[in-house]
């Protein structure tokens, strides 16, 4: 087994492979002067080869290389591919919010039946039902257990904040690990333009140092607005634990000024190659490489 990489996460890529102790299949990605991806892979294939791509961003482009990586591995007589798909882009659109649009989470699942992908292993689904869209093998892994270990020995917080009704089933399962009060936000969001309010939140929070998990940042808005709110409340300190972090233009710049103290992420989306004072990274490449031990 070899591991391919595209462009959007290599790091994770290589870690995973230096985990399983395999090596990284060769492979040269550049583009035609019309920006069209071009792909070859440079050594000869075995039976079994894994791909890591994050459909992240820009999501297009990363699922197109995806699709180039697939072919050509296909008629160098690979049989078996596993794609490692740490952030599974288009998951957030799993269902028709307004006539005219598109179920665009089924449109992936379509594109990569069409490969004949022999499994799938992603995390953290924004929505998890949408696995029943892919028909092969699939694997759905929680970023949770890395958080929740961490936080088990740094001992920095006392009470978990979910930040909406959705995310409840997850900030439950973060406060019975950690012997930790439970608190839920109460938000709205409107459809047409996207932005969130915060209504209420469910118990007396002054004083503590709280942990709102979650399963993606984007604009950042939800996250900035709620630990504002959270601060105003008289909250002393106020960290997130996020899976995914699609690195957005200027998001981690606005959260950097932002009330949040600590923003912990993992590595499914690459961060950009710049230094931030509220990031850290916890890796999720042992989770991946324990999970392909098992394929
Ligand atoms: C909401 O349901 C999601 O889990 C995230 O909390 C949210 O949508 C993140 O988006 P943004 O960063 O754009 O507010």
């Amino acid at each position: 087994m070899k591991i391919y990489s595209g462009l959007s996460n290599p790091s994770l890529a290589k870690k995973i492979a230096g985990k399983l102790n395999i090596k990284m299949g060769k492979i040269e990605l550049s583009r035609f002067a019309n920006y069209e991806a071009r792909v070859w892979i440079k050594d000869k294939a075995n039976k079994t080869a894994v791909i890591v791509q994050s459909f992240s961003y820009p999501p297009d482009e990363q699922v197109m290389e995806f699709c180039l990586i697939t072919d050509a591995l296909k008629r160098l007589g690979v049989r078996k591919i596993i794609a490692v798909i740490p952030w599974l882009g288009y998951c957030i659109q799993d269902k028709v919010f307004r006539p005219g649009e598109p179920l665009s989470s089924k449109v992936i699942a379509k594109i990569l039946h069409s490969f004949k992908i022999s499994k799938i292993i992603t995390l953290d689904l924004h929505n998890e039902i949408i696995s029943g869209f892919f028909e092969m093998p699939f694997v759905h892994l929680e970023a949770s257990q890395v958080f929740i270990d961490h936080f088990k020995k740094s001992k920095d917080i006392d009470t978990i904040v979910s930040p909406d009704v959705g995310a409840l089933k997850n900030a439950n399962n973060y406060a019975r690990e950690l012997n930790l009060p439970l608190v839920v936000i109460n938000k709205k969001r409107d459809l047409s333009t996207g932005k969130v309010s915060i209504i209420s939140v469910s118990d007396k929070i002054k004083g503590r140092r709280v942990l709102i998990p979650d399963d993606f940042i984007s604009t950042g808005g939800t996250l900035i607005q709620t630990a504002k709110f959270l601060k105003d409340k008289g909250v002393k300190k106020v960290y997130a634990a996020l899976t995914h972090h699609f690195y957005a233009p200027q998001v981690q710049e606005k959260i950097e000024k932002s009330s949040l103290d600590m923003l912990y992420v993992t590595d499914t989306i690459q961060k950009p190659n710049k230094k931030y004072n509220k990031l850290k990274i916890i890796s999720v490449a042992k989770l991946i490489a324990e999970s392909l031990k098992e394929s």
